[in-house]
């Protein structure tokens, strides 16, 4: 039931502030996060970790992405993310007390298994899944289980699995972190962002109409630059891929300093590139890659923060993404990509739901 959308895919983009205030329930105090929702015992394995292996794959790996800034930028703990189907066939390391976390919607991504049982013969100090689907084989085989609570989710290209993801890992940053450099007064900080983040991106959804506006010129181009710099990098990442499964566009996301490295080449005037622009320390040297850009006649489509100081002029379209916590940007930043994509596969006319060539579960190599 598509509950009156055109599509699923927009019904998902849309139930993303409900999914992600349940995906809370239980697991927030008033000021801090409580940790025995992640399992049995979940207090005496954390106490074990002293570093992090995130394995997963597509839009999970990006979730995973995002989780290692998170994790080493203000947990203080080393953290490692690798696409399943590398990590699972290459000779690796384990330092000592590594805790294994895999990501996945559906649980049965044959990759990500595997790279779990592999896992379990290796030394690693645990297993996590963070998971929206509770009988599946990772939830089954893992030591600890943080189940998202999306729901259901119909469309092939994930939306509201990835926001999800990234709020039950933003609660295991907390967990994790809480031991090391993380202590009362920034748990209070994070878990207050959490608390109004169902409503932040219920404010971003409001920009529907506004990105439905633009959309339209991305129709007839066949490429489209992604940039992101920081914790952004993984969002953009996410949003080139949404375009890529659902309109066909080629689309390609690169760390806005990497720029200059190579990709500039490729801007011109039927090059759009669209920017994850958030308030941010990196903001300030985003925007002299930008300049870079606009020099080149590329026609920029900024998502930015209200604060950050763009303004629209010829070759330079601001949408205006409401003031969140810092935190909690890279979850906000997500909405307005994904209807980006919805709304120019629309366009085109493609089947949004169910694109060519690809299968909601990846249960094969
Ligand atoms: C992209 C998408 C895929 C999945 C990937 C992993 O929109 O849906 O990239 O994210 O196949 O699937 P899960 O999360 O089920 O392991």
């Amino acid at each position: 039931d598509k509950g009156g959308y055109r599509h699923f895919m927009l019904k998902e983009i849309f139930e993303q502030p409900a999914v992600v205030k349940n995906t809370l329930q239980g697991r927030l105090g008033s000021d801090h996060i409580l940790e025995q929702s992640f399992g049995n015992g979940a207090s005496d394995i954390l106490d074990k970790v002293q570093s992090v292996q995130i394995v997963a794959c597509g839009t999970s790996y990006h979730a995973g992405m995002v989780a290692k800034y998170w994790i080493e930028g203000i947990a203080g703990i080393p953290c490692r993310v690798e696409v399943a189907s590398e990590f699972r066939y290459r000779k690796f390391v384990v330092s000592p007390g590594t805790l294994l976390v895999t990501i996945s919607q559906s649980g049965e991504t044959a990759d990500t298994l595997a790279a779990l049982r592999l896992a379990k013969e290796l030394d690693y100090c645990a297993t996590l899944t963070v998971c929206n689907v509770a009988q599946s084989s990772l939830v089954r085989e893992s030591d600890l289980a943080l189940m998202t609570e999306a729901g259901p989710e119909i469309g092939v290209a994930s939306t509201k699995a990835f926001t999800t993801q990234l709020t039950a890992l933003l609660i295991l940053t907390v967990a994790l972190g809480r031991r090391y450099a993380i202590d009362k007064v920034k748990e209070a900080a994070i878990v207050s962002a959490l608390h109004s983040l169902p409503g932040t991106l219920a404010t971003a959804l409001e920009l529907d109409d506004e990105i439905c506006g633009i959309a339209e010129t991305f129709a007839d181009k066949h490429h489209a630059l992604f940039l992101g710099r920081g914790i952004q990098w993984p969002i953009a990442m996410e949003g080139a891929l949404k375009l890529k499964e659902i309109s066909y566009i080629h689309a390609e996301s690169y760390p806005a300093g990497e720029l200059k490295h190579g990709p500039l080449a490729l801007v011109d005037d039927d090059m759009p590139v669209v920017a994850v622009a958030p308030n941010d320390e990196l903001l300030e040297k985003l925007k002299s890659n930008l300049e870079e850009v606009q020099a080149r006649g590329g026609q920029l489509y900024v998502f930015a923060d209200k604060q950050a100081g763009f303004k629209n002029e010829s070759g330079l379209t601001v949408i205006p993404v409401p003031h969140s916590e810092e935190i909690v940007a890279p979850i906000l930043y997500t909405l307005p990509l994904q209807l980006l994509s919805y709304h120019v596969a629309v366009f085109k006319g493609t089947d949004v739901d169910q694109p060519r060539n690809l299968a909601k579960s990846v249960t094969v190599e």
